[in-house]
């Protein structure tokens, strides 16, 4: 059965990403996030657990895995989470990853992890994004980091964004958005990338990147 994503229905997005990573289907490189894994060299953690939300087919937590953290990988398809479950297997590392169907809009995981992610959590269908950050906050454990990577601009050779791709938080509306008083703001900034069309068309894009530590 083949059909495009516009006959779906936009609140519906469990029938939505099914579709989005349906097999034969593969949207995501497999690499972790350049912004992720520069972040974390940039200011290394010493890997313990760590909980990536929205983790798609598993790039971010199968590298962290392989960094040496404990990893439960959250997402609302699991048609991703199988490619994911088979990529941590083919890596050696299944036993380090434990992947969940989670709809993050009904409620996170219960639990708390010393690293919670969520990188590029937005979504061209139903997804109440700032209410799940602000749970994922509260799944960070004391003395705990949260790092939030997201989508802050169109590229600008894109000269019609899709409306989901628009007034997009920069990093002070996502710490705005989380609310967090007395925890630590380790990084909150726009990291700006170059971006090619699929014409060849060369400019540039920007990512919002959030990175709290929780008080111990
Ligand atoms: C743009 S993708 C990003 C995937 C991955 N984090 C990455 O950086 O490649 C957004 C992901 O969020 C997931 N997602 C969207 N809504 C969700 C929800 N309500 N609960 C859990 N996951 C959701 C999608 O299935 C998709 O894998």
């Amino acid at each position: 059965m083949t059909h495009s994503h516009h006959d779906l229905d936009p609140q519906d997005p469990t029938a939505f990403w099914e579709d989005f990573y349906s097999p034969g289907r593969r949207p995501w490189s497999g690499r972790p996030n350049r912004v992720l894994v520069d972040e974390l060299a940039r200011k290394p953690l010493v890997p313990t657990t760590a909980l990536d939300l929205g983790c798609g087919t598993g790039g971010d937590a199968i590298w962290l895995a392989a960094q040496g953290w404990t990893v439960t990988g959250v997402d609302i398809s699991s048609a991703a989470l199988h490619q994911a479950e088979q990529e941590a297997e083919a890596a050696g590392l299944g036993d380090h990853v434990t992947w969940q169907r989670v709809d993050l809009d009904q409620g996170l995981p219960v639990g708390t992890w010393d690293l919670v992610t969520a990188a590029y959590l937005q979504a061209p269908v139903a997804l109440s994004r700032d209410a799940v950050l602000r749970a994922a906050a509260d799944a960070v454990a004391p003395g705990g980091t949260m790092v939030v990577i997201g989508h802050a601009t169109p590229p600008t050779w894109a000269t019609d964004p899709p409306e989901h791709m628009r007034g997009m938080p920069d990093a002070d509306e996502v710490l705005r958005t989380l609310d967090l008083s007395d925890w630590t703001v380790e990084r909150a900034e726009l990291v700006t990338f170059e971006s090619t069309s699929p014409d060849g068309a060369v400019g540039t894009r920007s990512d919002s990147l959030v990175r709290v530590r929780r008080p111990s």
